[in-house]
């Protein structure tokens, strides 16, 4: 008896019917005025730019287009951490704790940490995201859960955007279950494109089953490289042929600027504004402006 007494407690508790104590339940979250589109950036090869181009399309948004962004690192490698390290204030939570708290529906809002760029928030690097992995998978609804959690967050920014770790694992499946648009890099190489095909084919299914909503931003080209003609235009037919109706009109070429940013913890735009990545993350930036 004392058992189901204590789930029937619990119960209630998670409906926010009757508090037990303000320390059972703490205060809702307020919402705010805002609905962001929310973007994944995804796909399944590792290595073709996703956490760069998450970094610099966020502060892009929130540089030159006066948003308020949210960036989320899905990634348990922490690599937006990285990438952000001189901009990322001290503070914020664990994002592993808002997934895997069965105790009560928890928001990413309550992780989030300021950084150096006006506009931009970040979730801060997390080395148990990679066990929330595993813990994810025994779940009841697994798939939901990063979704139920942007619920109140979504209305305090305009745009969220996820950078998604290089596989279709449960982060990544919680990552496009939550997404409005999926942006999907590649660089001009085969397996890369083998990524894209297993990656359109996950959207499908989540399209199918988990949420009818999700859309494809674009396909983008990243880490393209002048010289290498022959592969570029090879790999361009094949993508032109499968994915020509989405490919972004921006691509993204190959600059040390983009990796020597990333190695001093900035975005490009703070490390060197005159750069060619700077300029082309800044088309591409404008670009989703106007996609949203
Ligand atoms: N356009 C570019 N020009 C030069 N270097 C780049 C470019 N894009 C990314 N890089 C570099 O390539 C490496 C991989 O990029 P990034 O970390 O963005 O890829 P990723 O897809 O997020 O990788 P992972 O799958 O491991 O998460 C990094 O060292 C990054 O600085
Ligand atoms: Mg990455």
């Amino acid at each position: 008896m004392r058992a189901l007494s204590s789930i029937r407690t619990r119960m209630q508790r998670l409906r926010g019917a009757e508090a037990t104590s303000p320390a059972a339940a703490p205060p809702a979250l307020p919402r705010g005025d805002r609905q962001a589109t929310v973007i994944a950036v995804a796909t399944q090869k590792g290595g073709v730019g996703k956490t760069t181009t998450s970094v610099n399309l966020a502060a892009g948004l929130a540089r030159y287009h006066g948003k308020r962004v949210l960036l989320v690192d899905l990634d348990p490698q922490g690599h937006v951490g990285t990438a952000l390290s001189a901009e990322v204030k001290p503070g914020g939570g664990k994002l592993s704790d808002v997934l895997t708290d069965t105790a009560r529906k928890r928001e990413v809002l309550e992780v989030v940490t300021r950084t150096g760029i006006d506009g931009l928030e970040v979730t801060p690097v997390d080395g148990r995201l990679g066990a929330a992995e595993d813990l994810l998978g025994t779940r009841i609804g697994k798939e939901f859960i990063l979704r139920d959690a942007l619920e109140i967050t979504r209305s305090h920014y305009d745009v969220i955007v996820i950078d998604c770790p290089p596989n279709l694992g449960n982060l990544s499946l919680n990552g496009l279950v939550a997404a409005d648009q999926v942006l999907i890099p590649c660089d001009p190489s085969p397996l890369a494109l083998n990524g894209v095909h297993a990656l359109v084919e996950a959207i499908t299914q989540v399209a199918g089953r988990l949420n009818p909503e999700i859309d494809v931003l674009g396909l983008l080209l990243t880490r393209v490289d002048g010289r290498n003609t022959t592969l570029n235009q090879a790999i361009m037919d094949e993508l032109r042929q499968a994915y020509g109706e989405v490919l972004v009109p921006v691509q993204i070429g190959i600059n040390s600027a983009l990796s020597k940013a990333q190695h001093e913890g900035r975005d490009v735009y703070a490390f060197d504004p005159l750069s060619r990545g700077a300029k082309q993350y800044g088309e591409l930036a404008s670009w989703v402006v106007d996609q949203l």
